[in-house]
């Protein structure tokens, strides 16, 4: 029996239970030159509520009907493919379900990871994965930071932010974090070394990000959007860089999702820098990104963090766990040991 998790609606706000269908489907069979595999980690990452919206995204919507999209690790148990042997891990598309079967066609395909991983699976999904990578490329090609300069992360306390924060830190940049609860905010100065974290939630945290940032800011790691991105245009200086990572704050949102773009005359006077970007474009230098997250993490310059759920049955509701609700670092669910 495979228990799987489809799409039955599109979401409005938040996802409720009501959003998915949970089915016990006959174990899947792979066909010639695929792979049967069982299903150890899902990631949850804020592109899967893109993902079952109509919001435009680098992929098609998941349809109605289809298992929701999740990346995630498993382990081959039955193999038609010479190239995932049984017992070999490998990374793709899994879905929300305890078993997958490596179609083709499915978008990035499944790749096999090292027989003798150097982490433990979950940091291949978070420090060392594509949300590691996200922060190496947005912080180092697009935020650039220089020794003494002054950088805002907003969803500081995630997957993304936690890593772009202490990249910046290893950079030489004075760093500023936002999340959203007290202890979010102590993990990141106490932990990772962050020079200061706000809670975006407290009534002043407007006038403690100024008094956070007296030579203003030079780099922005949006992953936000929302007030806190423009309360950060607000203090950009001349020739700052805006790594324009992610909207969270609107995935959710249900009404107008336009807002006064009326700090957007700033960068022109200002000449800044504001790029949006995914991690995909760098596909080619995935390897020089991991190798250089894999030495930092060796040597205790980059800690990491993973916040890991056990059971599929858990599923529709750690997905809302992106969005509110305690987590720190990476969030993971557990299938199977
Ligand atoms: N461009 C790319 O290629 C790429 C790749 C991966 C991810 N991303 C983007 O990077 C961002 C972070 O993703 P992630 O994978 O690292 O997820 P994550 O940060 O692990 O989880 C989401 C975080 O966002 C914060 N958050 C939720 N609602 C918020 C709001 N309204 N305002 C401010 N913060 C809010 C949450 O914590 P608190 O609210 O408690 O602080 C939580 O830490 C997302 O915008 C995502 O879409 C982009």
């Amino acid at each position: 029996m495979n228990r799987q998790y489809l799409l039955r609606r599109r979401p409005q706000g938040l996802v409720t239970r009501d959003d998915f269908e949970y089915r016990e489907a006959p174990m899947p069979e792979p066909g010639p030159g695929e792979a049967l595999v069982e299903n150890l980690l899902l990631s949850f990452d804020p592109s899967q509520r893109i993902w079952i919206s109509e919001l435009p995204g680098y992929m098609p919507p998941v349809g109605l009907g289809e298992v929701m999209r999740s990346d995630g690790i498993g382990r081959v148990i039955a193999s038609n493919d010479p190239k995932l042997p049984v017992g070999s891990l490998v990374q793709g598309l899994v879905g929300w379900q305890d078993y997958c079967v490596t179609k083709k066609g499915t978008p990035f395909g499944f790749f096999r990871m090292p027989d003798h991983l150097p982490f433990p699976p979950e940091v291949m999904l978070s420090a060392l994965g594509m949300t590691g990578i996200t922060a190496y490329f947005g912080m180092r090609e697009i935020g650039a930071p220089k020794p003494g300069e002054t950088v805002v992360v907003s969803a500081a306390s995630g997957a993304v932010g936690s890593v772009a924060g202490q990249i910046a830190k290893i950079e030489g940049a004075r760093v500023i974090g936002l999340a959203g609860s007290d202890d979010k905010c102590a993990w990141l100065t106490n932990e990772l070394g962050f020079d200061v974290a706000i809670n975006y939630r407290a009534d002043d945290w407007k006038k403690q990000l100024r008094a956070a940032c007296p030579k203003g800011i030079d780099v922005d790691f949006e992953n936000a959007g929302g007030p806190i991105m423009h309360t950060v245009f607000s203090l950009l200086n001349l020739h700052a860089r805006v790594a324009l990572c992610g909207l969270i704050s609107s995935y959710n949102s249900t009404g107008d999702r336009s807002g006064s773009m009326a700090e957007l005359s700033a960068f022109i006077v200002k000449r800044i820098r504001l790029e949006g970007f995914l991690v995909l474009d760098y596909a080619k230098r995935f390897g020089e990104a991991a190798q250089q997250l894999g030495a930092w993490v060796a040597a205790g310059k980059l800690k990491h963090k993973e916040t890991i759920v056990d059971g599929l049955e858990q599923a529709p509701d750690t997905l809302n766990r992106l969005f509110e609700g305690e987590k720190l670092g990476k969030l993971l669910l557990r299938v199977r040991s």
